[in-house]
């Protein structure tokens, strides 16, 4: 392959943005696709844009207990987050709509815990794992009356007792990982693009002519793309990026990949109330908790950001929505609130889904109403409830790799929710992996296409519309009933 040689990248997500960025700063000539007009929406969901990478926010974090691989990815990511933070700052990379003022990291920490009554062995490996990459004091457990007194002394004891549960009479068990925090999610997306185009990278949005209708073929070999509006677009190198969409456009992917679905409700807390203050990034830290108990636990949260959307997601039960293909497979296909909109092209079927899965709300709720009682006493209202769409891999292991048997052909993808973080890094991965640059790496060995074969999998994959996580099998709630009061504030 030449530098000169078109590569053709499909999907403006995190994998994409990362990809096109990182191939064009060695030499590559790119154009990318992506059916949403991201232009107009801004990477905004509350304007129709339902990708993953299209939030608000996201976690960042560098602990992983004792995967070290993607514990110094995350420590390269961090360094190249507070870069871009200092680009912004300092005026040189400025996005059309964005100013000197705006951050895409905000460094609040990312506090880890659960209703366990001691430290959890898991929490234990992210301390150790950090210790021992030279990162002393980075992981504070409140567990631990030595760290207690160095978040007093850095000032970060709110971040180590979010819920005020001392005060409650309760002890608050978790790990405070002070070099995380999070991403603001559209405007790191709009940044990256911006870095991108900038870079040299073309960018074709929209529902007909950014949207993949069909990959091109001669023989065995991708020879690029067909859009929806006809048009043919060659290239020596086609990458998908397709997010939660990914492995309906390539079937290949079956028992590898499935779209699995976080809910997550968005609360808003007006500028005047106490809460304010009290759930800002200035004393409150991105959190999970009771990551490890099943069902009922599994969530995750932000500050409130500066149009005051607090939110809190649910990831206890990874729902999925089968759908029968024209080759008569289920596969797990994305439905939001703006898919309806595309259905005629019949490539993405999908229905319109504002609904919002009963058992959701009732862990979130359950959890609020213990940990956070005062947005009830506030009448803090729901303003709107999303399904966001995330491509599971059955060991949450991400893919990034050539296709097999199809020349010409790759995928990254397969971010398991966790792969936003490493929007500024994880495309010198892709590209190193495009040009056979040191693929021995555990990282890039963990990403490569593979089978189940006989390992017990982390994610069940592909349970079809009989699963018991299927849409269609479990209880909805109507999103009127469930916001309160019930008007929206949309
Ligand atoms: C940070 O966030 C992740 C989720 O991305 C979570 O699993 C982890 O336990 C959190 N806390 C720490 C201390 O890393
Ligand atoms: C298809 O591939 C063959 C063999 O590599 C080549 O000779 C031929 O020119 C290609 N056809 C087109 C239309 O590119
Ligand atoms: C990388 O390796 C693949 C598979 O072994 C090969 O097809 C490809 O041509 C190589 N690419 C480069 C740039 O070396």
């Amino acid at each position: 392959m030449e530098k000169s040689d078109p590569i053709i990248v499909v999907g403006a997500g995190i994998f994409g943005l990362s990809t096109a960025l990182h191939l064009a700063r060695r030499g590559y000539s790119v154009t990318v696709f992506d059916r949403q007009p991201y232009d107009e929406s801004k990477y905004s969901y509350l304007h129709g844009a339902d990708a993953a990478s299209a939030d608000i926010n996201k976690i960042i974090r560098s602990a992983y207990g004792g995967q070290t691989e993607y514990q110094s990815l995350s420590t390269e990511a961090i360094a190249a987050w507070h870069e871009w933070n200092e680009e912004l700052a300092s005026g040189k990379t400025i996005p059309p709509g964005m100013t000197s003022k705006d951050r895409v990291f905000v460094a609040n920490g990312n506090i880890s815990m659960s209703e366990d009554s001691e430290l959890p062995p898991w929490e234990q490996a992210c301390i150790d794992g950090m210790e021992k990459a030279g990162h002393y004091d980075t992981q504070l457990a409140t567990t631990n009356p030595r760290h207690c007194e160095v978040a007093a002394s850095r000032g970060l004891s709110s971040y180590m007792d979010p819920f005020q549960q001392r005060s409650r009479g309760t002890k608050p068990v978790g790990v405070l990982d002070t070099t995380g925090g999070m991403a603001i999610a559209d405007k790191a997306c709009r940044f990256a693009l911006h870095k991108a185009r900038e870079a040299g990278v073309k960018f074709v949005f929209g529902p007909q002519a950014g949207c993949l209708q069909s990959l091109r073929f001669n023989g065995s070999k991708v020879t690029g793309v067909q859009t929806r509006d006809g048009k043919l677009h060659q290239a020596a190198m086609t990458i998908l990026a397709c997010g939660g969409w990914t492995p309906v456009l390539l079937p290949e992917l079956d028992g590898l990949c499935e779209a699995t679905a976080g809910s997550v409700i968005l609360m808003k807390i007006p500028t005047n109330s106490p809460l304010w203050d009290r759930l800002g990034p200035q004393q409150f830290p991105t959190f999970t908790f009771n990551m490890r108990a099943g069902r009922k636990g599994g969530l995750y949260g932000f500050p409130r950001n500066e149009d005051g959307y607090f939110k809190v997601g649910y990831r206890g039960t990874k729902y999925t929505n089968p759908v029968r293909h024209s080759d008569g497979k289920e596969r797990s296909t994305p439905a939001t609130r703006w898919s309806a909109a595309e259905r005629d092209g019949a490539q993405l079927v999908g229905e319109r889904l504002t609904d919002f899965p009963r058992e959701a709300y009732q862990v979130i709720h359950t959890f609020l109403d213990k940990y956070l009682p005062e947005l009830r006493e506030e009448n803090i209202p729901i303003a709107t409830t999303r399904m966001c769409w995330y491509t599971d891999t059955f060991d949450n292991h991400f893919v990034v790799d050539r296709v097999p048997g199809k020349q010409g052909l790759m995928v990254a993808t397969g971010g398991s929710g966790h792969a936003f973080k490493y929007l500024p890094n994880i495309g010198n991965w892709v590209v190193d992996v495009m040009e056979n640059i040191s693929i021995d790496r555990e990282a890039i060995q963990a990403w490569r296409w593979r089978a189940l074969g006989n390992k017990k999998p982390i994610n069940n994959l592909m349970e079809g519309s009989q699963g018991e996580r299927a849409l269609g099998n479990i209880a909805l709630s109507k999103e009127s009933t469930i916001k309160q009061p019930a008007k929206a504030v949309l």
